[in-house]
């Protein structure tokens, strides 16, 4: 078992607890909060939507990270602001621990990998050119939390055919802005912007479908554009997006639907699902709030990417997909990130 220690505890600190709990490779020994939460219960901080705290954590006194003690864990799953994530991240890999952060912070240095087992497993050995890797430690990083599960259908659409340009509208859930987001967005309507998260989109799904080249990852430049707009909406989890795919050439509804259809997961890990992405047939499927959890899905469940009925042109294909934010879009994602790195030898 690897100990662990979770660097923040809001919407994905305390999503992290939860996933964490009686995991087969990670046991979770410390939670790093603010200087105002140390040294109170956990429980006395926690607010999740729709989980009550497990019984084991209830009563975990929160730490800060002037006490963190270098020799009382193995690995560390962040969940900072990217602004106070940036230095303590580093700092803390350069001493030897490996490092799963949700923060956007090192996302863009071309030897850290925005990693989806899924999609780019092989993006993982890019940590051994990091300049910490001399000490055993690295910095991983997970992609933002809309990105995930666009780039989980692209991936698998251009198995099939070549994607010319991506058009993608978000309605993204108020958990997808931290507690502050859940408790001071208003509920009454929606708001056509997130800062930087346009740009981010973009940004992060060329480098999660780029490749290794020696000791940085190129980005993909097959696709012409990625073009997206995001909304907030008020509902608690769960991103929607609108997606339009235009193709090089003709399509061929068939293979498309055919290969969507038949997606299994090789990784055998403790939170990947068998089936990575769901195909609705009912049209209006699938919703925020009801189609977020796979009940049989044990630890993968938040982890699936829901895709409606496909709509096909010759040259166009639009869906709507459904990501859970805080689980595959975040914590999960992480955690899923550190089983890879697990087992293939790398804690
Ligand atoms: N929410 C999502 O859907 C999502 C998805 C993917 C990635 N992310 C990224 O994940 C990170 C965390 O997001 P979140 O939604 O959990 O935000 P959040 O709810 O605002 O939580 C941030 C946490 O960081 C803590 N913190 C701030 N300064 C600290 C310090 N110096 N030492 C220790 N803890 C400190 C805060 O503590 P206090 O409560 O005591 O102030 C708070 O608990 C962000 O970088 C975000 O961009 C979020």
């Amino acid at each position: 078992m690897k100990r662990c220690v979770i660097l923040g505890t809001g919407l994905i600190g305390q999503q992290f607890v939860r996933l964490l709990d009686t995991h087969p490779y990670f046991e979770l020994t410390e939670v790093v909060a603010s200087d105002k939460s140390e040294g109170k219960s956990l429980k006395s901080k926690w607010n999740l939507p729709s989980f009550e705290i497990p019984d084991m954590f209830a009563n975990l006194q929160m730490s800060s990270l002037r006490n963190l003690a270098p020799n009382s864990y193995d690995i560390v799953f962040s969940a900072l602001p990217a602004s106070i994530a940036k230095e303590i991240e580093l700092e803390i890999a350069q001493n030897g621990k490996p490092v799963f952060s949700n923060a956007s912070a090192h996302r863009y240095e071309p030897n850290v990998p925005i990693l989806i087992p899924e999609i780019n497993a092989k993006h993982l050995e890019i940590i051994t050119h990091q300049d910490s890797f001399n000490n055993n430690g690295f910095i991983v990083t997970n992609s933002n939390c809309t990105v995930s599960g666009l780039a989980m259908l692209l991936n698998e659409i251009r198995q099939v055919q070549q994607i010319k340009n991506v058009y993608v509208s978000s309605y993204q859930a108020l958990s997808g802005a931290g507690f502050e987001g859940l408790k001071s967005i208003p509920r009454d309507r929606v708001i056509p912007f997130i800062e930087n998260e346009e740009e981010k989109i973009s940004i992060e799904v060329r480098k999660i479908l780029g490749s290794v080249n020696h000791d940085r990852i190129v980005n993909n430049t097959e696709i012409d554009e990625v073009l997206a707009t995001c909304a907030r909406v008020p509902v608690i989890d769960g991103h929607l997006e609108a997606v339009t795919i235009e193709f090089k050439t003709k399509i061929d509804p068939t293979a498309i639907l055919d290969h969507l259809e038949h997606i299994r997961s090789d990784l055998s890990l403790p939170t990947a699902p068998s089936k990575p992405i769901k195909l609705f047939k009912d049209l209006d499927r699938p919703q925020s709030t009801l189609d977020l959890y796979d009940k049989t899905g044990g630890r993968s469940s938040g982890m699936v990417v829901s895709i409606s009925p496909i709509r096909f042109t010759k040259y166009h294909l639009r869906c709507f997909l459904l990501v859970h934010n805080t689980i595959r879009g975040g914590a999960g994602g992480s955690i899923l990130n550190a089983e890879l790195a697990y087992s293939r030898g790398f804690l």
